[in-house]
C-alpha cells in the first residue's frame, strides 16, 4: 500500500455556507500534518471530465473561513455517468464520461479524492468507489440537513439563521398590519429548515412535506388567535409542502437532466388562505438568500472538523467512507449507508411534538381541537 501523496478535492451540487471552510481545512491539514499536496478540482465532477483544476497552497486559502460559496465552483449538471455535453453546434446531449474521469484521475496522479457534496454528488462518489474502485472519501454538505447517517450538515445552521431573522422581521410588520404572513423556505423534500425556523422565530403554523396539510386547521388557528386579540399570524412554508389534495409546486425543470426545481407553493397557499379567512395575506419566498453569504460559527467549526477528518481518512486509505457528526464526535460511516435515503422530519418525533405542545399548527389537526386551544 503506497503512501497517499496527492489528494484531489471537489465541491458538487448546490453550494452551502461552509464549503470554503472545508477546503481550507483540507489544505491546512494536508500541508501541516501530512505534507500531502492538494489539487482543487473545478466545478464538481465536471472538472475531472474537462480537466479543470489547480494546485491549492496556503496562499489560496487565505481569507476563506468566513467566505460563502465555493472557490472551486460547483454545478448540478456534473454527473459523469450522465454528463451534459455541449456539442460544437450548441446542442446538448447526455454522454457517459466515466472512462474520461478515470483516465484524468490517473493523469493527475491523484491517490485520493475528497468529494464534498449532498446526496447527488455523494451518490456519484459512492458509485465511482463501488463500480470503479476510485479512492473516494465523502464530506456531507447541504442547507437542507437531509443526509442520513450524520446528525447535521454544515450550511444548515446558516440557512436557519437567515430564515429566523426573516421571520423576526416579518413578525413586526404582520402585527402592525394585522396580516397573515407566509415565509417560504428551502429544504426540498425535508422540512428541517421550516420546522427549526418556525420554532426559533415563533411561527404559529408550519407546513412541511412530511405532514400533508388541510386548510381548515389553519383557518381555525387564525381565528383562535383573533379571539385572543392577536389578529395576525406567521406561517412558515417548506418549499416541498403540499396539501392533502394537492401536489408539490415546481418552478422549472432542467431540459436535459430532468432535475426539477421546487418553489412558489406559498403563493397558492396564500391565495387560498386569503379567500377562506378574509385576511390580507402577504408571501415572502426567501430563496437563495438562505444559501449565500458568510457561514455562522457553528457551520465553520463543523466544516473545519469534517475537512480535517476527511484528510485523515484519506491518508489512512479508508475508501468509500463519509465523515459524519454523531453525538458531538466526527465519525466515519460507509458512503453506501448515507446515500440514497433522505433523513426527513419524523411526524411523530419529539421535535414535532414539542412544536405542537406550544401551539404550532401543522395542518393535520382536527379544526375543532385547534379552535378550542388558547391560540
Ligand atoms: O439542496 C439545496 C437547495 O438549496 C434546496 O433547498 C433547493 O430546493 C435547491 O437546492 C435549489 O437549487 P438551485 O440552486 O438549483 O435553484
Amino acid at each position: 500500500m503506497s503512501a497517499v501523496r496527492r489528494i484531489g478535492v471537489l465541491t458538487g451540487g448546490g453550494d452551502a455556507p461552509g464549503l470554503n471552510a472545508v477546503i481550507r481545512a483540507v489544505v491546512k491539514s494536508c500541508l501541516t500534518s501530512y505534507r500531502v499536496r492538494v489539487l482543487g478540482i473545478h466545478n464538481g465532477f465536471s472538472g475531472l471530465v474537462e480537466l479543470k483544476y489547480r494546485e491549492l497552497d496556503r496562499g489560496d486559502i487565505r481569507g476563506l473561513l468566513p467566505r460563502g460559496g465555493t472557490v472551486l465552483g460547483t454545478t448540478n449538471r456534473g454527473n459523469p455517468f450522465r454528463y451534459v455535453f455541449r456539442r460544437p453546434d450548441g446542442k446538448e446531449e447526455i454522454i457517459d464520461a466515466t472512462e474520461t474521469v478515470k483516465n484524468n484521475f490517473e493523469r493527475l496522479g491523484l491517490n485520493a479524492l475528497i468529494v464534498i457534496g449532498g446526496d447527488g454528488s455523494l451518490s456519484i462518489g459512492e458509485r465511482f468507489y463501488r463500480e470503479h474502485g476510485l479512492p473516494i472519501v465523502g464530506v456531507p454538505k447541504t442547507i437542507d440537513n437531509d443526509i442520513s447517517a450524520t446528525d447535521a450538515t454544515f450550511g444548515f445552521a446558516t440557512a436557519l439563521e437567515v430564515a429566523t431573522t426573516a421571520l423576526d422581521r416579518l413578525h413586526t410588520t404582520a402585527e402592525s398590519h394585522h396580516r397573515v404572513m407566509l415565509l417560504e423556505v428551502m429544504g426540498r423534500d425535508a422540512g428541517w429548515i421550516a420546522l427549526h425556523a418556525g420554532l426559533a422565530g415563533g411561527a404559529h403554523m408550519v407546513l412541511i412535506p412530511e405532514i400533508p396539510f388541510r386548510y381548515e386547521p389553519l383557518i381555525a388557528k387564525i381565528r383562535a388567535r383573533e379571539r385572543l386579540g392577536r389578529p395576525f399570524s406567521l406561517i412558515v412554508v417548506a418549499e416541498g409542502a403540499a396539501s392533502i389534495n394537492g401536489t408539490q409546486v415546481f418552478q422549472g425543470e432542467d431540459r436535459v437532466t430532468g432535475w426539477k426545481r421546487l418553489g412558489g407553493v406559498s403563493y397558492t397557499i396564500g391565495q387560498e388562505i386569503a379567500a377562506r379567512s378574509g385576511y390580507d395575506v402577504r408571501v415572502t419566498v426567501l430563496g437563495h438568500i438562505q444559501r449565500g453569504g458568510t457561514p455562522v460559527p457553528r457551520d465553520r467549526i463543523l466544516a473545519t472538523r469534517f475537512g480535517v477528518e476527511a484528510v485523515r481518512l484519506a491518508v489512512q486509505q479508508q475508501w468509500g467512507q463519509m465523515v459524519a457528526l454523531h453525538a458531538g464526535a466526527i465519525i466515519s460511516v460507509p458512503l453506501a449507508q448515507a446515500v440514497g435515503k433522505l433523513k426527513r422530519v419524523e411526524p411523530d418525533g419529539q421535535l414535532v411534538a414539542h412544536a405542537r405542545a406550544i401551539g404550532i399548527v401543522f395542518g393535520d389537526e382536527n379544526p375543532e381541537d385547534v379552535a378550542a386551544t388558547e391560540g
